[in-house]
């Protein structure tokens, strides 16, 4: 197991589109090890493979409090949503930013397990916000993506000059 570094906004990368899993090997379940143990060490709720500059669709997922709710989707698709919900999101790629954002109160995900079984996932609460976020990811889409262009540019500017701190230190 290892911990993997993860990219932070406004990284171009992580506004690349994902390409869809079609080999379910050794490597892809090593992957989503590293992956859930990097969520979990961060500490986070959510972590999709292009974050680790892994440019897959897979993401993992755990809104449990105590670490025992974990969920790994590969190649995960909405394929119903309903309702709206608002909820104070952040995300490992944009350390220190929450803001509120309004997405799909429940949704219905189709995805594929390690083994390449096909499954589906209903969710509401937190595991839907979750979900849809970290699908997101997958299309290149950060949660920043939905501010004002006055906010991104806020956010842009802090993260960027938190960056050069931190290359400093
Ligand atoms: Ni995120």
């Amino acid at each position: 197991m290892a911990l993997l570094p993860i990219l932070h906004y406004p990284d171009p990368r992580l506004h690349q589109s994902a390409t869809s899993v079609t080999e379910f090997t050794a490597e892809l379940k090593q992957l989503a090890e590293d992956m859930t143990e990097t969520m979990y060490a961060a500490p986070g709720v959510g972590l999709a493979a292009p974050q680790v500059n892994v440019h897959q669709r897979l993401i993992v997922v755990d809104v449990s409090e105590d670490k025992n709710g974990l969920m790994v989707l590969v190649n995960p698709q909405i394929i119903a949503r309903e309702g709206e919900q608002e909820y104070e999101e952040g995300c490992l790629s944009v350390p220190g930013v929450y803001s509120k954002i309004s997405r799909a109160a429940r949704v219905k995900v189709k995805a594929q397990d390690l083994e390449g079984a096909p499954f589906e996932v209903e969710a509401d609460g937190l595991l839907a916000v979750c979900l849809q976020h970290e699908i997101d990811h997958l299309d290149g889409k950060v949660f920043v993506d939905y501010l004002s262009q006055l906010k991104q540019n806020r956010i842009r500017t802090k993260l960027l000059k938190q960056a050069r701190e931190e290359a400093r230190a």
